[in-house]
């Protein structure tokens, strides 16, 4: 078992916010950033990290959005976390933050995983999204990347949005393709509180056209090469996201910045989502001891996520007790739902789309 911890980096700032977007954000304001990272490197330091990380993950907001200036203190503050040749390092990006000089700045500290928000392809989604950017821009930017020596890319993509048809969709998934990245992340358009999207009173689509558009998306990228790994995340044979993967197998992390979360010495907690209180030191972490029971649940819960399951063995040695010993999952086995090896259960790839419902039916069978 991988004991290293990941550390996870909020940086809250954008140029542009986007009207379906309610990540922890604020405009973009160099003296605003500058404060910011220097409350950022006391975390970091007061936390005196001694072994090294399996994985860092900067994200956002938008971190590709500093200055060149602002984002050497950046990564020199981060450099100060011990890592090792086999660390994943990931910085997330807004593709037109792409320009040679700033992957240069991303190689010299290390950098190895860059993660873009290309959204769409298609014009009249991309005006919906208020996202423009012209295909050739889109293929350009990606290509730079690689040019530069970052062959490990993630791209998002988005779908379920107003007025997309399945023909869309396919159209999208193909250029996605035709960007040859090692790993795809999906995202349903979530119409979420505090939005632009959810003051118009915007709706989600349809169910049954979301799971179909779900199920597009699993069967072509699986037919081109794409392992579907997780509900929601596609990768290039071992390409798969090492951070992610951190929180879907139920280990722990850190997390430094305004609204980031945390998993550390049992202790599950998080820093709130106000930049003035993160800045001040005013604010209280909100934290929260988890039992071993509440343990259990979330390594049901996760690791149901990942395509390979659960590990029998690896609940046992953590718990004392067989996976079967605390829930039921006979009738979800003879149902189809959950398939069984001889170290796993796993979620079957149809109930993949509801999976929220299956997960809440198999805690109900606990028998603690
Ligand atoms: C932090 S952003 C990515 C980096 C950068 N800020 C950008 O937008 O290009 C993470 C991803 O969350 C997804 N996302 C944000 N809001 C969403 C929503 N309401 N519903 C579904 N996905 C959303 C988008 O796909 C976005 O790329
Ligand atoms: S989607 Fe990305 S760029 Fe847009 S507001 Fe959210 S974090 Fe910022």
């Amino acid at each position: 078992m991988n004991t290293k911890r990941a550390v996870y980096i909020h940086i809250p700032f954008c140029k542009k916010i986007c009207p379906y977007c309610d990540f922890c954000k604020v405009f973009y304001d160099a003296d605003l950033v500058n404060q910011y990272l220097d409350v950022l490197n006391q975390e970091i330091l007061s936390n005196s990290i001694k072994e090294p990380c399996r994985s860092i993950y900067i994200g956002g907001g938008t971190p590709s959005c500093l200055s060149n200036t602002l984002l050497e203190k950046l990564f020199q503050i981060v450099r100060q976390i011990p890592t090792d040749g086999q660390t994943e390092y990931t910085i997330e990006c807004n593709i037109l933050d792409l320009e040679e000089d700033k992957i240069h700045i991303f190689k010299k500290y290390g950098i190895n995983r860059v993660s873009v928000g290309v959204e769409s392809s298609i014009l009249k989604l991309q005006k919906k999204l208020n996202r423009i950017v012209p295909r050739k821009v889109l293929e350009e930017k990606i290509k730079l990347l690689k040019k530069n020596g970052i062959q490990n890319i993630n791209v998002d993509l988005m779908y379920a949005i107003e007025n997309e048809t399945l023909e869309d969709l396919k159209e999208d998934i193909y250029f996605f393709l035709k960007l040859d990245t090692t790993h795809i992340s999906t995202y349903s358009l979530m119409i979420e509180p505090h939005t632009k999207f959810y003051i118009q009173n915007q709706k989600e689509i349809d169910e049954e056209e979301n799971a179909k558009m779900y199920e597009l998306i699993c069967k072509t990228l699986k037919e081109n090469g794409y392992q579907h790994y997780e509900v929601s995340n596609f990768a290039k044979p071992s390409f798969q996201s090492i951070h992610n993967l951190t929180y879907w197998d139920n280990e722990e992390y850190y997390g430094f910045g305004v609204g980031a979360h945390f998993y550390l010495d049992g202790v599950r907690g998080y820093h709130k989502r106000n930049i003035y209180a993160y800045i001040n030191g005013c604010e209280k972490l909100e934290k929260d001891k988890i039992t071993k029971e509440d343990e259990m649940d979330y390594f049901l819960l996760l690791g149901l996520r990942k395509s390979k399951g659960i590990s029998k063995k690896k609940f046992q040695e953590q718990y004392g007790l067989s996976l079967q010993d605390v829930y039921d999952f006979s009738s979800f086995i003879k149902k189809g739902m959950i398939i069984e090896n001889d170290d796993y259960f796993a979620l079957a790839d149809a109930y993949f789309y509801v999976m929220n419902e299956v997960l809440v039916e198999l805690l109900c069978t606990k028998k603690l």
